[in-house]
């Protein structure tokens, strides 16, 4: 069942009795980025996807976004589909719009996954790539953009062997209102850094990483998982940084063996 919640398209599909999952996606992606994981998942749980406000079809309006706006947008899917206790899942952008959520009213949730995503945030050389990328975009168009970063996303072993994946993950992404793009770009450049609040977590929690993932590598998120009282961590081979759909085989084992013994 497809919805229009708060202007953003959300996917719902599963038994609303059942444990609800919600899936957030990264930049510059859209809700397909969790197909493998939904198309087992909803068997069991009630899965919820969304495209974040500016990109997939979702809403772009002004394009001035921050983190703090794309939480609420999260905390307002949560209310109108009056869903109790869900599990996080955030990939990348969608990790540090998990973790804000949970660092701002933890008790909403029941579990934390985290793929491919860190709690810092942009120093100030990574402030300066922010820019110099909404200059590309300005400059050179989306296009060339979405090229160049999608494939940069992917482990160079997924670039030969699953050339149709990438293809289509780069079609996705060019299908984007450039206006989204950059204000999604201005959100994570301004976004705060949750790294303190890591110790705090009690919820049960996840930490995916992709071995060939060169944004979040495995040694970042390793020292993250490390700062949780309480998180497992996982390092998916033959993945770069989007280990869903790179490896969605392992990741599905990892995410559905956490739900059935840490979630219940
Ligand atoms: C993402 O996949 O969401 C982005 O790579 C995150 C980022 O650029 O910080």
């Amino acid at each position: 069942m497809q919805k229009i919640i708060n202007s953003m398209v959300v996917n719902i599909s599963g038994d609303k009795n059942k444990q609800p999952i919600i899936f957030i996606h990264g930049f510059p992606f859209d809700r397909s980025l969790w197909n493998n994981q939904v198309n087992l998942l909803q068997k069991d749980y009630y899965c919820i996807t969304y495209d974040i406000r500016g990109l997939g079809s979702s809403y772009v309006g002004d394009g001035q976004y921050t983190m703090e706006a794309f939480v609420s947008d999260l905390y307002s899917i949560i209310g109108e589909l009056q869903i109790e206790k869900p599990v996080l899942c955030g990939l990348s952008m969608g990790g540090y719009i998990a973790l804000r959520a949970v660092e701002k009213h933890q008790r909403t949730f029941k579990g934390l996954i985290l793929c491919n995503t860190k709690s810092t945030a942009d120093d100030n050389s990574g402030k300066l790539i922010r820019a110099e990328k909404i200059n590309q975009i300005n400059v050179d168009g989306l296009d060339a953009f979405t090229e160049e970063f999608v494939t940069g996303c992917f482990a160079k072993e997924s670039l030969k062997d699953f050339k149709e994946i990438v293809d289509l993950t780069i079609s996705r992404a060019k299908q984007n209102n450039p206006l989204g793009v950059k204000g999604a770009l201005l959100a994570m450049l301004s976004r705060t850094d949750t790294t303190e609040y890591l110790s705090k977590v009690q919820i049960p929690t996840l930490v995916i990483a992709g071995a060939f993932d060169k944004l979040t590598p495995p040694t970042v998120m390793r020292d993250m998982a490390d700062r949780f009282k309480n998180a497992e961590f996982a390092i998916t081979p033959r993945a770069g940084h989007l280990s869903p759909i790179e490896n969605p085989g392992m990741v599905n084992d990892l995410i559905s063996g956490f739900l059935k013994r840490r979630i219940k």
